[in-house]
């Protein structure tokens, strides 16, 4: 064997590369710094995401994921091709052959995107599986099992909710919205009540340590941005009771939809659902309480994936042992395979 096999997480906040064998060797944000005088790229990954919102005018930090798919073309070629050198090495003899994982809802024309992306960025073969098909398969659930699984994975760009049974997603909806609208909407919540803009990474950082979607005992923490009304920096106090009126209504758009796919699903999955339990996986199951908000609206048990970030990455780490006998099947698509 003289290739190597990879598996890659094309996320819409983080990139995850699994390499057979070794497991997931790269972890980081979806951003790149880009420098508009030579409109190159300067940075990529944790290094660009440390610039964020501190750049000077002429450097730019960009996602080029936005909402799961690939926003801009050739930056995302050019993540790609750095993450799989990083990877593998850049002077291989032979290109590795990659199963890469998009999100369920996505068009002909964004599936190609990323197929030409991934084999130009220096790959031999490349298979595209959908996300929650790889987020079930690193949850260790036997996909091809005539029992009923849903998985619910919460993102950075999208929550993709999807039954699993016997190899296939019998229902599945893909809503463009996750972490980074949480985020937004903590943003715009402490602008309107206390007239502070604050900057993307506060929000994220706010949402994680006191955000929550089942409110309990308050917990506060303190702010740092800019006071719109002097324009000078200053702190304030935010109390997670605050942040929860701002999360309310997006989570409660997911939970709509979740409802709404459990009520179009069969009725015999539906019993293996309610026996088994759904699987939160992805960043935002690991949301302060939204397991617990999910059970009391649905009554479906509900169980956080062990390391809920890493789950897809490692479900395309499963597939490559698996190649020979998935990739003319139903599971994976690759150029010779893939309809518009
Ligand atoms: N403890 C936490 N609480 C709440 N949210 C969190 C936590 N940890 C990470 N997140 C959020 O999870 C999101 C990233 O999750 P993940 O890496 O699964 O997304 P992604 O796969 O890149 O996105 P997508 O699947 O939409 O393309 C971010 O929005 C991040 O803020
Ligand atoms: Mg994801």
């Amino acid at each position: 064997m003289f290739g190597v096999d990879i598996g890659i997480d094309l996320g819409t906040a983080n990139i995850l590369v699994f390499v057979k064998g070794k497991g997931v060797v790269i972890q980081e944000p979806s951003v790149v710094a880009m420098n508009l005088d030579t409109n190159k790229i300067c940075a990529i990954g944790e290094e660009a995401r440390q610039m964020i919102g501190r750049t000077p005018g002429n450097i730019k930090a960009i996602r080029p994921l936005s909402e799961g798919v690939i926003a801009d073309y050739e930056v995302t070629r050019q993540i790609l091709e750095f993450f799989i050198a990083k990877a593998v090495g850049h002077r291989r003899l032979f290109k590795p052959r990659v199963v890469v994982c998009v999100p369920s809802g996505v068009t002909g024309v964004e599936k190609r995107a990323v197929l030409e992306a991934t084999t130009q960025a220096a790959a031999k073969d490349v298979y595209i599986i959908s996300e929650p098909m790889a987020a079930a398969i690193g949850c260790g659930i036997d996909i091809s099992a005539p029992s009923g699984n849903m998985i619910v994975d919460i993102g950075g760009g999208t929550t993709d909710i999807a039954v699993i049974s016997l190899g296939g997603e019998v229902v599945s909806q893909s809503l463009r919205i996750g972490g980074s609208h949480l985020e937004e909407a903590i943003g715009r919540h402490v602008k309107r009540v206390y007239n502070i803009a604050i900057g993307e990474r506060t929000a994220e950082q706010i949402k994680i340590e006191i955000g929550t979607a089942y409110p309990r005992e308050e917990r506060k923490m303190n702010i740092r941005g800019r006071d719109l009304v002097t324009g000078l920096p200053c702190t304030v106090e935010l109390s997670s009771h605050s942040v929860y009126q701002s999360l309310e209504e997006p989570i409660h758009n997911i939970i709509d939809v979740i409802i709404s796919v459990l009520e179009v699903t069969p009725p015999e999955l539906a019993a293996d659902i309610v026996n088994q339990g759904m699987i939160l996986t992805g960043g935002g199951a690991l949301l302060d309480g939204l397991a617990d908000l999910i059970l009391e609206k649905t009554h479906v048990p509900v169980h956080i994936a062990e390391d809920p970030l890493t789950c897809v990455a490692r479900g395309t780490g499963e597939v490559l042992k698996m190649l020979d006998k998935l990739r003319d099947g139903a599971i994976l698509t690759s150029r010779s395979t893939f309809k518009a």
